[in-house]
């Protein structure tokens, strides 16, 4: 940790912050406005381009929404299950992203898309970079709810060593600037329970995609 940093925000690499714990006090807005936003565009597992469903369900709200089929992985500004627009972000969302990413030293942030990031027991996220969207200058801010899970920050090629961490309910990751483009993943998650969440792992990712 660095001298300056206050014990619940820690600079782990270059321009990758750790926020734990930031989402807490406003939980009880998040997690209803989750639960709107779900009921709007359901969580599915999308298909990736090589033909299988992915492990984790997965919805978007915002302008634009992060879809994956056959013909690959892109952002599209409406719902391919429902045919109509991704919900609006709600406010409590949008605050929550632009509060994290000015603490992690990245003003004016504007997410226009958030992806909902469903993981049951068992499931995980390959190391992958965040490359579909068109602006690298801006951040990636990255919400933790529900079920702890064990995150892996890589490097720039896939095959880098990768940092191992826990992440809990509540807590709150920005990457970007020379940071933006690191390989990262999630190990199979664990069974385990939260009271309003159940016997799973939400992530939220904010954007800016468009
Ligand atoms: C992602 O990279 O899309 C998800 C990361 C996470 O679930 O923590
Ligand atoms: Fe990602």
């Amino acid at each position: 940790m660095d001298l300056f940093d206050t014990p619940d925000k820690e600079e782990i690499l270059k321009h990758v912050v750790l926020l734990r714990g930031f989402v807490v006090p406003v939980e009880n807005e998040v997690l209803p406005a989750l639960a709107t936003v779900i009921t709007l565009a359901p969580l599915r597992h999308m298909i990736t381009p090589g033909g299988f469903a992915m492990s984790v369900a997965t919805t978007s709200c915002g302008d634009l929404g992060w879809v994956s089929d056959k013909n690959g992985y892109r952002y599209a500004a409406c719902d391919p299950l429902t045919g109509k627009a991704w919900p609006a972000m709600p406010a409590s969302f949008k605050q929550l992203a632009k509060q994290a990413a000015s603490m992690a030293g990245f003003e004016n942030f504007e997410p226009d898309a958030c992806l909902i990031n469903r993981y049951e027991v068992g499931a995980r996220m390959g190391l992958h970079q965040d490359k579909d969207e068109r602006d690298f200058s801006q951040p990636i801010v990255s919400v933790s709810l529900g079920v702890p899970a064990m995150f892996q920050m890589g490097g720039f090629a896939r095959a880098d060593k990768v940092m191992k961490l826990p992440l809990y309910h509540g807590d709150l990751v920005v990457w970007g600037g020379e940071s933006r483009l690191r390989f990262h993943g999630v190990l199979p998650i664990k069974a385990g329970s939260h009271p309003v969440l159940g016997e799973c792992r939400i992530n939220l990712t904010f954007r800016k995609a468009g």
